[in-house]
């Protein structure tokens, strides 16, 4: 059962970063990268306009911890202190063993390594502490960076589901990636 899970210690202790639960606190760290159109380019949700904003999103981390339907961990650099990008999952399905991922990074953080060891430790995390299945991943067509980061993580391209959302007011292209635990890439 994955639900146990949200009741164990969550930090992840990675050599530059630490994976933690997102608090409060962090809204205004949320609200610099959220709010940035460059990390916003193939969301479906439009940049952040204010902190009112971040901090509604920050609920909606911490909401969604306690009620057990997501985990969504800060990432913070260990040097500073500061909240540099968001990793986890959410769509959790006990009944298919399934979980979807989402993550972002502040754009001066992007090319580093980073989010490859962040999900990658979350990865990890999930067939290892849980009996998820399967992980997938929607990513844009046009999002090469996160379509390497998959593919680097052990990630299937699993084709392209044509025309599949309303995105910036049109029809877009979405590609579905997944890894499987028999995959055996963790
Ligand atoms: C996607 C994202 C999280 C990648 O994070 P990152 O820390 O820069 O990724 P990494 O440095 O770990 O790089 C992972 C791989 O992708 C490659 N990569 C990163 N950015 C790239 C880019 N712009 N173009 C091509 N390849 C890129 C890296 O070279 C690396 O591959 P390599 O090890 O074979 O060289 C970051 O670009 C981001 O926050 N984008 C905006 C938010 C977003 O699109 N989220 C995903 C929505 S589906």
């Amino acid at each position: 059962m994955i639900s146990s899970i949200f009741e164990e210690q969550l930090t992840i202790e990675l050599e530059k970063v630490l994976l933690r639960p997102i608090t409060a606190d962090d809204a205004e760290d949320l609200y610099d990268i959220f709010s940035d159109k460059q990390v916003m380019k193939y969301y479906d949700r439009l940049p952040l306009k204010s902190r009112e904003e971040a901090d509604d999103l920050a609920k909606m981390f911490m909401d969604g911890l306690a009620d057990k339907t997501m985990i969504r961990w800060g990432i913070e650099e260990k040097a500073g202190g500061k909240l540099i990008g968001t990793c986890g999952f959410f769509c959790i399905s006990e009944d298919d063993k399934k979980v979807e991922i989402g993550y972002e990074l502040r754009r001066d953080r992007w090319g580093m390594g980073i989010m490859s060891e962040a999900l990658g430790a979350i990865m990890k995390f999930i067939f290892t502490r849980t009996d998820i299945n399967r992980v997938e991943a929607f990513v844009e067509v046009q999002n090469v960076a996160s379509m390497r980061l998959l593919d680097k993580l052990g990630f299937v391209n699993e084709g392209t589901l044509r025309q599949y959302e309303r995105c910036r007011n049109e029809l877009i292209d979405v590609t579905i990636w997944s890894c499987l635990r028999s995959d055996g890439v963790y």
